[in-house]
């Protein structure tokens, strides 16, 4: 049986990612998300527009979506009460969020350079997806939070994630960090895989 419910929060389960973007003074912030989706090279991701993040990418056009694996929960833990803006927005002071400009040594995570973008990639994550904003979409009635596109510049992964041509994540080898209603999961064992699967 199904019951109405009014959830608080939706998120229903989606990989985290963080994003390394530069700040106006030349320095990087890192911010966790979990609003993101890929379709081919493009990549969606829903951004609160209070945030440094957003303010950062609108304004360089330019990120990296590093991907971190379930053991680095609790780095990523460690990043969710930050934020890069200062002053604090209220909404964000109200649950604890405090500002920090070294997300980087506060989450004891380590930078690696980009290729193509100004912000480095995190070290610890074995997928780094350098991309450029192609458009921003405002989201919902307030527009206090947006649809942000950007483009796949390149993509960076750790040797023994991929096939030997490179042209394949091997999935039995990757273990996203999923952010379920709050709460950090792995995910469980291998159920069946598309009929166009192609990776081994
Ligand atoms: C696991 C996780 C997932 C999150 N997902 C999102 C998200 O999808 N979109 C968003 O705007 N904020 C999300 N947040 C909240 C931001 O990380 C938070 O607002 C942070 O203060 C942003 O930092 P910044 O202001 O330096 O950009 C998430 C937080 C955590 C811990």
């Amino acid at each position: 049986m199904h019951v109405t419910v009014e959830p608080t929060i939706l998120y229903f389960g989606n990989p985290v990612v963080l994003i390394s973007s530069m700040n106006p003074d030349g320095t990087v912030n890192l911010a966790p998300m979990s609003s993101a989706w890929a379709v081919g090279w493009n990549v969606m991701l829903g951004l609160g527009k209070s945030g440094q993040t957003f303010e950062n990418i609108e304004r360089t056009r330019e990120c990296v979506l590093n991907l971190p694996s379930e053991k680095l929960w609790r780095e990523v833990e460690r990043l969710a009460p930050l934020t890069g803006r200062n002053p604090v927005p209220a909404h964000k002071e109200a649950y604890g969020a405090r500002f920090e400009p070294r997300k980087f040594e506060t989450a004891d995570l380590h930078t690696l350079e980009s290729l193509h973008v100004a912000p480095p990639r995190v070290l610890e994550c074995p997928l780094q997806i350098e991309a450029r904003v192609s458009a921003v979409h405002d989201l919902g009635d307030g527009a206090t939070s947006a649809a942000v596109e950007v483009r796949v510049i390149h993509v960076h992964a750790e040797e023994d994630l991929v096939t030997p041509d490179r042209r394949h994540v091997l999935p039995e080898q990757w273990h996203p960090l999923i952010y379920n209603f709050r709460h950090y999961f792995g995910l469980g064992s291998e159920l069946g895989r598309t009929f166009r699967a192609r990776a081994p």
